[in-house]
């Protein structure tokens, strides 16, 4: 494996951010880590990047044990949530930044610089300053400065969290290109499921500093390992160690029988609350379906299955 992670455990002030974690990265594959607030996600990304030091544990990149190791020494470059950009020097000069160490000319690394403008679209960008970019410019200079040392490694902390929709969609397809051109392994932490969704190869699922699950987003969301997992992704109704996923309720004659009691126009969906054998039920129908009015009696089946 390219990436391992074994046994790795943080403490601050004797309280444990994560315990015992232990996962690993294929070279090129992109592992997204979602989790609430305070589950250990940005600790696991300081703690491989160097920027903390662990308690436990061995951090293998590429063969070689990297835990030991100052930030600098390590081939890993971080794109943290601020961007961390400087703000007084223009945009070529944020990228070429990480070149200044690595004993490159400044002809020769103005030009590369000039090379990540063209992969990030930014050209015509270059003498710019930071502060007179959008968020989504913003956060394209701080993956060109990050990938222009040409990590092994990127890690990525809510990289997107200050994008729009429409933003958020291109800069994931970017993301993909940029892995694909620069044959890179990518840890990326979001509070977003649709940004793990659509890039990840695998997630990983954290609860309280601890791993609740490592798997393709398809088998999170059907074959959730646990109710934490369950509840987290998507939404789910749950009955006694079973649990049935909003879509998956049907509309048919054959069905029994529930109550509307309320209902909300979500765009694509409308989102029904049914009272169904005394119990609360959320149903999903797409908004081209017969509709149905709050009060009214319909037919549902459904096939729970267990967690
Ligand atoms: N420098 C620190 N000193 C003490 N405790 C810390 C420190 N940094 C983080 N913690 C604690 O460690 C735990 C994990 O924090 P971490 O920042 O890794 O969470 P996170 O999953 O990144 O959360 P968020 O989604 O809010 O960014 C939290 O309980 C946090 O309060
Ligand atoms: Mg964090």
């Amino acid at each position: 494996m390219f990436l391992q992670i074994k046994n790795l455990t943080k403490k601050y002030n004797k309280v444990e951010a994560v315990k015992n974690i232990s996962f690993s990265a294929k070279e090129k594959e992109i592992i997204c880590i979602l989790g609430p607030s305070g589950c250990g996600k940005t600790t696991i990304l300081q703690s491989i990047g160097g920027f903390i030091k662990i308690d436990e544990g061995e951090i293998i990149l590429d063969g070689v044990n990297i835990e030991k190791l100052e930030p600098e020494e390590r081939e890993i470059a971080t794109v943290f949530q601020s961007y961390g950009l400087f703000p007084h020097k223009t945009v070529i000069e944020n990228i070429i930044y990480g070149l200044k160490f690595r004993k490159y000319r400044k002809r020769d690394a103005i030009a590369e610089g000039k090379k990540m403008l063209e992969i990030l679209n930014l050209v015509g960008y270059e003498n710019k300053r930071v502060t007179e970019l959008s968020g989504g410019e913003q956060q394209r200079v701080a993956l060109g400065r990050a990938l222009i040392v040409k990590p092994k490694l990127l890690l990525l902390d809510e990289p997107f969290s200050n994008l729009d929709t429409n933003l958020r969609a291109s800069m994931r397809k970017e993301l993909l290109r940029i892995r694909d051109h620069f044959n890179i392994t990518m840890l990326f932490v979001t509070h977003d499921q649709e940004d793990a969704f659509s890039i990840a190869d695998r997630i990983i699922v954290m609860n309280k500093g601890r791993i609740e699950q490592i798997d393709t987003a398809r088998n999170i969301y059907f074959n959730p390992r646990t109710e934490f997992v369950l509840n987290f992704i998507g939404s789910a109704n749950v009955d006694r160690g079973y649990f049935v996923r909003p879509e998956a309720i049907r509309v048919s004659p054959e069905g029994k029988e529930a109550t509307v009691i309320d209902k909300t126009f979500k765009g694509a969906f409308i989102e029904y609350i049914l009272d169904y054998k005394g119990n609360k039920y959320k149903m999903l129908r797409l908004n081209n379906e017969e509709e149905f009015e709050i009060g009214s009696k319909i037919k549902i089946e459904m096939e729970m299955r267990e967690i």
